[in-house]
């Protein structure tokens, strides 16, 4: 499967969205994850984010956020339509911290 890291915090671009053949990504308030029972690896998802913040979990940086995304695609609605993104995404691109700082 493939997972959604930190960085999509307060970016959420939803590129990814607009790609995924089969639907699997989830939308909180300020970022989305990827469920995945559904996920079927196709890996295009992956170039398509702004943020670099979808990885494969055979990547040893996808481990910390593997919880995280199979508890929240249980809990958030589906997204299938890209929306419109936060007005502050980009300076909100690369910043440190941003679970700690956004996160409840
Ligand atoms: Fe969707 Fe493919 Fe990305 Fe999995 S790897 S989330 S199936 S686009
Ligand atoms: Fe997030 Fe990147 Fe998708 S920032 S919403 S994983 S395009």
């Amino acid at each position: 499967t493939y997972v959604v890291l930190e960085n999509c915090i307060k970016c959420k671009y939803m590129d990814c969205v607009e790609v995924c053949p089969v639907d699997c990504f989830y939308e909180g308030e300020n970022m989305l994850v990827i469920h995945p029972d559904e996920c079927i690896d196709c890996g295009v998802c992956e170039p398509e984010c702004p943020a670099e913040a979808i990885l494969p979990d055979t990547d040893p940086a996808s481990e910390a956020w593997m919880d995280l995304n199979q508890k929240y695609a249980e809990i958030w609605p589906n997204i299938t339509r890209m929306g419109e993104k936060p007005t502050d995404a980009d300076e909100w691109n690369g910043v440190a911290g941003k679970f700690d700082k956004n996160f409840s």
